[in-house]
């Protein structure tokens, strides 16, 4: 089973076995069982993480509050 982990102001931490394919269903060589994902959209290496959210500051936390519901 995979476990996907969303790290506090990071990327997804990916562990177990799966399957990465890119838009159009082509398998995506994975640098191991355990990886991360770029979730900040800088990573010079994608869709993999390279650490660049550290240096731009990255963070999750979403200072609007959401859409009141219709
Ligand atoms: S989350 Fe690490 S480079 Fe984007």
């Amino acid at each position: 089973m995979a476990i996907i982990i969303v790290r506090n102001n990071g990327p997804y931490r990916v562990h177990g076995p799966i399957v990465l394919q890119d838009h159009q269903g082509n398998e995506i060589p994975l640098p191991g069982e355990v990886f991360t994902l770029c979730r900040c959209g800088h990573s010079k290496t994608k869709p993999f993480c390279d650490g660049t959210h550290k240096v731009i500051g990255f963070s999750d936390v979403n200072p609007e509050p959401p859409p009141p519901a219709p």
